[in-house]
């Protein structure tokens, strides 16, 4: 702090703001709150131990203690909020001032946002946070979009209070625009397809192979110490030994199985579609969540449908742990693909092996597996697809037999594993040379003369199908 001003001001000091400005604080800078709410303000007071973080209820306070240009960050709920805290501000900042969102914002108005400030000479960053309120507090991952010299404006504080591995930081600029939120919705697309893979594999353990609550923690604590060793996984096995506050047994019985959302998954299906990227492993753990929702309806068919009593074949833990391995590899390929794709489409110049990298730490999608999608994405000679990667085309054929397997005895006991077979279809048409997709093109012509090309001579043709 110099002559008595802060070197960070943060607006919205609900759980993830007042952990993000005592992160800030432990780390050397002065940083000042602001929030309406007397109650969030007196908290973080009451909780700055290193009494370099304050906070306030007045907005004219908060702007004038600010060191210029003043670096003032949002973390309010995405859409019109944000929106109005920009127009809340405007009249007070100075030229070359920093606003950065660090909200889960769709990219788009993201984008809309960094035009029209632009045009006013305020500095803009969209920055994607991840970690959830332990994160913000002791260090999350990072992920900004923006112009380089103005990352810089705020670089310094970001890495001191971001997740470092092997002593890096898991922050960085990742492109331009609207990048950060981009990134961060691909993130959330990758969080949403592990969650949903890991749920189908509870249902496998305790369906398949009888496992009880106990069983089940010492089975994710098992993957946790191989190939799938990442932050999920250990919550997961975490979960199971929860026991319940109000009745005998583990919490986990009593949790409704209807699962909710706040829409960054269903952003980045749309989006996929969008700009023709198919990531169906993502898009059917979205489709999942609202299938889970319609409980009274799945009450009802599991009464006109119920499932077969007969033993399945079984398959082991092991199988079981190759299955959720290979869905994850496929998983993220699937989100670093559309993140390829929307590097060029959006010029955003991503650069996958640096993304990779700062999901190492901090984030919910941390997993030792991206040490490997660093590398992938490291290597000059292949950017094209995860899949095409030495390492992993290793890894995944010596997981089919066992995805396989565990798939076939799913669909034969009636167990939903839409995430696990949406990955296995997708590599498995992925891996077609030839794909039956010539009759889909053969009908198009036929019923409304949509033409098709041929494998053996260029051009475009048509042919009248029927005789008259
Ligand atoms: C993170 C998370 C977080 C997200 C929650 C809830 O990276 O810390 O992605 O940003 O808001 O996971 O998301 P849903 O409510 O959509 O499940």
């Amino acid at each position: 702090m110099s002559q008595g001003k802060y070197d960070f001001g943060l607006i919205g000091l609900g759980v993830m703001g007042k952990n993000f400005i005592l992160n800030v604080a432990d780390h050397g800078f002065s940083a000042i709150g602001y929030d309406l709410d007397q109650g969030k303000v007196d908290a973080l007071k009451n909780e700055s131990t290193t009494g370099r973080a304050t906070a306030t209820t007045d907005k004219l306070e908060f702007i004038r203690s600010l060191e210029t240009p003043r670096k003032i960050m949002f973390l309010v709920p995405s859409g019109a909020p944000v929106d109005n805290v920009i127009e809340d501000l405007m009249p007070f900042l100075d030229n070359g001032d920093l606003l950065i969102d660090g909200g889960n914002s769709y990219f788009m108005d993201t984008e809309r946002r960094m035009t029209k400030l632009r045009n006013s000479g305020i500095n803009f960053l969209g920055l994607g946070i991840s970690g959830g309120a332990k994160g913000a507090r002791k260090g999350p991952s990072m992920m900004a979009g923006g112009d380089q010299e103005t990352y810089d404006i705020i670089g310094s504080i970001l890495e001191a209070v971001s997740e470092k591995v092997n002593s890096e930081p898991c922050v960085a600029r990742v492109g331009n625009n609207s990048a950060g939120h981009y990134v961060k919705m691909v993130h959330n697309g990758i969080e949403y397809g592990l969650m949903q893979l890991i749920a189908e594999t509870y249902d496998l353990a305790q369906y398949g192979l009888g496992y009880s609550n106990e069983q089940m923690a010492e089975l994710f604590e098992g993957f946790n110490q191989g190939k799938l060793k990442s932050y999920l996984i250990e919550i997961t096995a975490d979960i199971f030994t929860k026991k319940d506050d109000l009745t005998p047994g583990e919490l986990i019985d009593h949790i409704s199985d209807r699962a909710k959302q706040k829409g960054t998954g269903k952003w980045i299906s749309q989006n996929a579609m969008d700009i023709g990227i198919p990531i169906p492993a993502i898009d059917s753990s979205v489709s999942m969540r609202v299938l889970s929702s319609f409980k009274e309806e799945r009450e009802k068919a599991a009464l006109v449908y119920p499932k077969s009593q007969s033993d399945p074949s079984r398959f082991s833990a092991a199988d079981l742990e190759a299955a959720l391995y290979f869905s994850f590899i496929v998983t993220f390929a699937q989100g670093m693909r559309q993140l390829l794709e929307a590097s060029s489409k959006y010029q955003y110049d991503l650069d996958l092996a640096e993304i990779a990298k700062i999901w190492r730490g901090g984030c919910i999608i941390r997993a030792e597996l991206l040490e490997h999608i660093r590398k992938a994405f490291d290597n000059v000679d292949n950017r094209e697809h995860l899949l095409f990667d030495a390492y992993i085309s290793d890894e995944i054929k010596g997981l089919l037999p066992s995805v396989n397997k565990v798939i076939s005895v799913a669909h034969n006991a009636g167990i939903a594993v839409s995430g696990m077979s949406a990955s296995l279809n997708y590599f498995n048409a992925f891996r077609s040379e030839r794909l039956p997709l010539n009759l889909i093109q053969a009908q198009r012509d036929y019923f409304g003369g949509h033409t098709y090309e041929r494998l053996d001579r260029p051009g475009v043709f048509h042919t009248e199908w029927e005789e008259d």
